[in-house]
């Protein structure tokens, strides 16, 4: 099973308002709610492709309910950790005259230290029956900034392989707790090491430092540059599918998934790199992360990868 755990979840609202106009009375034309949060994206897509999947993270109060009938709905297991707080809201505004996009988002309420702990037993619990467990995603404000760490050694105490993406101090702490994968796309590397990347020598200088330090598996996204895959054996460079571009808004997440998927099948590391590049090519030009397995296979046959190290 890949469980994926998110910390910060959220209920994604996208309103639709002709001539949105701030400061002024806007009148709805149509409202819609999915269950947010990167954990939870991951688990999706990894449900639609066919995966088994648990999300569990930290929920609270009627909009924690909502997600949580949401993931049911969509035949998704949950087993969160209920808080006091209630789970944010994250509007998004679109204007269906300009299609201009305004979002809102709510960085989400603190989480007390015995939700933290009970969390931290639920990973215990979880690991033991997961294959892959996924960390994605920001961490509440007032949790320490080691959290995934801690939990990357509980998984792999009890045999389960780790997925992380997330960035700034979260990841530069979860690297230490050595995870099997990461998947920062280039922005995010330069802000964990501080440092401006100038050319694919760079990324691959600090991809190797990553797996000297024991990681297995260093993805690095590029949006429309591609991806570079860095592993013990080989160093990769996958181009994007040229494709019109609908919404990148969850191309890593697909990424992440597909991986969680073929680490999980013990599928080779260059088929696992196709199959994740199609999905992403799918979820921007689709604009949704939900895709099956024959579809993704069939986009892979488009992806050109090779050998840089
Ligand atoms: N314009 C594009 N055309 C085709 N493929 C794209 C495009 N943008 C992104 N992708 C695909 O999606 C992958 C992930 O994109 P990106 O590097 O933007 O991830 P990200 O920033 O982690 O995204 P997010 O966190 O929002 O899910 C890229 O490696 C690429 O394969
Ligand atoms: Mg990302």
């Amino acid at each position: 099973m890949i469980t994926t755990v998110t910390l910060n979840a959220a209920v994604d609202k996208t309103i639709e308002i002709e001539n949105f106009t701030p400061g002024q009375v806007n009148r709805i034309i149509k409202t819609e709610m999915e269950a947010g949060g990167k954990g939870i994206n991951v688990s999706k897509a990894v449900n639609s492709l066919g995966g088994e999947t648990l999300c569990t993270g930290f929920l609270g109060g009627q909009t924690g309910k909502w997600i949580n009938s949401r993931l049911r709905n969509l035949s998704i297991a949950s087993d969160f950790i209920w808080t006091d707080k209630d789970t944010r809201t994250n509007v998004k505004i679109v204007d269906t005259r300009t299609r201009e996009i305004t979002d809102i988002n709510d960085q989400g309420e603190e989480i007390a230290d015995i939700f933290v702990q009970k969390l931290s037993e639920k990973i215990k619990e979880t690991a033991e029956v997961s294959s892959v467990m996924v960390f994605s995603g920001s961490i509440p404000q007032n949790i320490s900034n080691d959290i995934y760490k801690g939990f990357v050694k509980i998984a792999k105490a009890n045999k389960c392989k780790t997925i992380v993406d997330t960035n700034g101090s979260a990841l530069l702490e979860a690297i230490k707790g050595v995870p099997y994968m990461i998947k920062p796309n280039i922005h995010e590397l330069e802000d964990a090491f501080g440092v401006k990347i100038r050319n694919e020598q760079e990324i691959i200088r600090h991809c190797k430092n990553l797996l000297e330090q024991g990681i297995k598996l260093v993805v690095v996204s590029m949006g429309a540059d591609g991806v570079i895959l860095a592993s013990e054996r080989k160093i990769l460079k996958a181009d994007v599918i040229q494709v019109r571009v609908k919404n990148t808004v969850g191309a890593g997440d697909t990424m992440v998934a597909v991986f969680a998927y073929g680490i999980h099948q013990g599928m080779d590391i260059e088929e696992t790199l196709g199959l994740s590049v199609a999905a992403a090519a799918l979820t921007v030009s689709s604009g949704s992360i939900i895709h099956n397995i024959e579809e993704v296979k069939n986009m892979s046959g488009k992806v050109k990868i090779r050998e840089i190290g």
